[in-house]
């Protein structure tokens, strides 16, 4: 049986000099250490020997065994390091190349069209402060004077999450109560920008996702007057300085009194097309005074301050600005449209 063990193992090692490929080498693994190889054999027959031979016959096998084995991963270190030297030869890398240019990014027309309204608004004293858009429906309806029967909730339906009174907010004007409570009782003047969402249907004009910037003035001398400057002075900065503006009656639940903003269809001039409904006028904004319950519910005693707020759409400016026909462009992730903004 030794010289069995030791016959295998000069047949073994000389074929295994000879291998030239990783297949070979595997097969001779298979055929020599494998379950069924012949090593692996030898060693199952230990057992049948007479008791006296087995220890000696049994630590030649394992010596041949680890031998066979060493062997073997010499041998597979050598493949492993000739296939690297292979691959460097073949693949080596030509630094001396040009690279590929790296596109430059730019900014989401939405983006764009947030800062200019910021930079506009910045001239008149306004800063920005962002606000969440997972709200309570606290902040988002009651303490903006919508209690939950107030059929003001249907034209402002939004997307509830599981946690009981917590939702995506409809509007950025429940930033009002949390810039009020945030900076009371000193003078404000707010931008609250940020996405709203709603469960409505999406249409050419309505998305369920887009963005409000929300202005808010609180001080001891604040009037609708100054609202009228501010707007007018917005749109005659934003769309050109022969813009005309007008100041329609309209209803908030968190304003009084409250208004909705049209300007002349920058589209027909004022003539009457599709855009307008033929009027020759479109919404731009709603705003209004702060509703006395609102600036109490901000911690402003309503006798001494007053304030106005207004909530408008950069989508729908930026639809007029740059002549969009539907609000769905924005976030269709379509590259032949974003590109244009480039
Ligand atoms: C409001 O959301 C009020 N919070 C605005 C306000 C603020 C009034 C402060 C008074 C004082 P309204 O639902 O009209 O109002 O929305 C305001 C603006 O958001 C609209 O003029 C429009 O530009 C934009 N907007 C509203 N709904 C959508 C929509 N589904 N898709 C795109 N833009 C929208």
């Amino acid at each position: 049986m030794l010289e069995q063990l030791h016959q295998l193992k000069e047949r073994a090692l000389s074929e295994l000099q000879g291998l030239s490929s990783v297949d070979a080498l595997e097969k001779w693994r298979v055929a020599y250490l494998g379950r069924k190889g012949a090593l692996t054999n030898i060693l199952r027959s230990v057992g049948q020997l007479p008791v006296q031979e087995r220890p000696t016959v049994g630590q030649e096998a394992n010596l041949v065994k680890l031998a066979l084995k060493q062997a073997y991963n010499e041998k597979a270190e050598a493949f492993k390091r000739e296939e690297t030297l292979r691959l460097l030869e073949q693949e080596h890398i030509d630094v001396t190349l040009p690279g590929r240019p790296v596109q430059p990014g730019y900014l989401h027309v939405s983006t764009q069209t947030l800062r200019e309204i910021y930079a506009i608004f910045a001239q008149m004293g306004f800063q920005v402060l962002e606000t969440p858009e997972v709200e309570t429906d606290v902040n988002n309806f009651q303490l903006l004077n919508i209690p939950p029967y107030h059929p003001a909730r249907d034209m402002w339906s939004t997307f509830y999450t599981t946690h009981e009174g917590v939702l995506l907010r409809t509007h950025t004007s429940p930033g009002q109560i949390r810039a009020m409570r945030m900076y009371c009782p000193e003078t404000i003047r707010l931008l609250l920008p940020g996405k709203c969402y709603r469960y409505e249907a999406v249409t050419a004009r309505s998305e369920s996702m887009f963005y409000q910037v929300e202005g808010l003035a609180v001080g001891k001398h604040v009037t609708m007057g100054d609202l009228k400057g501010v707007l007018i002075s917005f749109a005659r900065q934003m769309f050109g300085a022969d813009r005309r503006v007008r100041f329609r009656c309209s209803y908030f639940p968190f304003t009084e009194p409250s208004v909705e903003v049209d300007m002349d269809c920058i589209i027909c001039g004022g003539e009457g097309c599709r855009v307008c409904k033929h009027t020759g006028w479109v919404e731009i904004l709603g705003a209004g005074m702060v509703h006395p319950q609102v600036l109490r519910n901000g911690g402003y005693d309503p006798t001494v301050y007053t304030g106005f707020a207004f909530g408008l759409g950069p989508e729908r400016i930026a639809m007029l600005k740059y002549r969009i026909d539907d609000i769905r462009y924005f976030f269709g992730n379509d590259l032949r449209f974003l590109h244009q903004f480039a």
